[in-house]
């Protein structure tokens, strides 16, 4: 079984190309999300706590079959710790083994963010020009190179309760071609802007965005609010907004729009890049895509790094766990042992 650990990944990324990696990541999730009738789907598995959730996300096809382990723990900040810390794995599912071992955290934070590219193309007006971003934590950087790709942005304002992420974003994304506008607000940020990215981690929930505060014809892109009492975005909101989701299933339970009625959601995001529903219909619509994390997003990723691991020019970055042996005899399990007299 191969391993992919975070020094491997960042030594791949860096000899693909950060820009290209990152468009062959948003191809091959589009091209994932338009085969979505062939994966086998559930939402994924939650054990909550008072202070984060633990989660397991099983997605599969005909082929491979993956799982990522992941948390969400808005208060491990204080101590140093990530929020949001990832491990998967992809398996044959021919014979069950498994192919790749995988970091994922930053997998999760680039997937994430080509959900709310792939979002955006759809949803936001095409002459958007102005993000504003809310949250700047560790998925806020990302979030805005992959919209980058979508959309031709020029400014992006922002807003975080911390100012030590704020001056965090700035010095990372300062080499971005973008003029660059620290809020001493959300109010503030969101004002004029086209599209708004919410990318806040608490676990309450919250009313972040009223309505009168917005330009006609925004687009929202709602990332931070992921479980079962942990949101974003309140009710007047929600009901003046298109909404796209991911997977129906999950986003009831988790999203935005949990513990709301099914028929307050337009569509699912597959819905719109296959062309099977429109996106945005005109200038004047509040769109929002309430994202939670779907597991076929990190399937996706996943495969995408196993197939880069088959290939001569990147396989030195991938290591080698090892496996047991093939036997003679695979029934003879305990001879492993006494072959080295155990
Ligand atoms: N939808 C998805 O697929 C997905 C994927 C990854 C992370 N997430 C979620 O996104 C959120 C952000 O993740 P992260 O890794 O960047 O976390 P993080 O802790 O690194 O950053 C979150 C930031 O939000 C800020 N914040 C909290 N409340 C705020 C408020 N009211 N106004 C302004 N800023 C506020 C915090 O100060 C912090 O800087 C988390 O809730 C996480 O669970 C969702």
């Amino acid at each position: 079984m191969k391993l992919l650990s975070v020094n491997g990944l960042r030594n791949l990324v860096a000899s693909i190309g950060q820009a290209d990696f990152y468009r062959a990541v948003l191809t091959t999730l589009e091209g994932d999300f338009l085969r979505w009738g062939e994966f086998i789907k559930t939402p994924r598995l939650a054990t909550h706590y008072p202070f984060g959730v633990i989660e397991l996300m099983p997605c599969a096809d005909q082929h491979y079959y993956s799982f990522k382990y992941v948390n969400g723990h808005p208060k491990n900040t204080e101590q140093g710790k990530l929020c949001v810390v990832a491990l998967g794995v992809l398996a044959d599912v021919n014979s069950g083994y498994p192919l790749l071992f995988s970091e994922m955290t930053l997998l999760t934070a680039i997937r994430t963010a080509a959900v709310t590219a792939l979002a955006a193309r759809c949803l936001a007006r095409p002459d958007s020009r102005h993000l504003a971003l809310i949250g700047t934590g560790a998925q806020a950087e990302f979030q805005v190179s992959m919209v980058a790709q979508v959309l031709n942005l020029e400014r992006v304002t922002y807003f975080d309760l911390d100012p030590r992420a704020m001056g965090k974003f700035t010095r990372n994304i300062r080499s971005f071609d973008l003029e660059l506008r620290p809020c001493q607000s959300i109010q503030e940020a969101v004002q004029d802007a086209d599209m708004i990215i919410t990318a806040t981690a608490a676990k309450q929930v919250n009313d972040l965005i009223q309505l009168d505060w917005l330009k006609s014809g925004v687009h929202i892109h709602a990332m931070g609010g992921d479980c079962p009492g942990k949101t974003e975005l309140g009710k007047d909101l929600l009901m003046a907004s298109k909404i796209v989701v991911e997977y129906r299933q999950q986003s009831l339970l988790e999203g935005e729009v949990q513990n709301m009625d099914g028929s307050v959601l337009y569509a699912e995001l597959w819905q719109l890049l296959a062309g099977h529903l429109p996106g945005r219909e005109n200038d004047s619509e509040l769109t929002l895509c309430d994202a939670v994390g779907f597991a076929l997003e990190d399937f996706s990723i996943i495969k995408l790094l196993h197939d880069y691991s088959k290939q001569e020019a990147y396989r030195d970055y991938f290591d080698e766990i090892a496996m047991l042996p093939t036997m003679a005899d695979p029934k003879d399990l305990y001879g492993f042992f006494v072959d080295v007299g155990a």
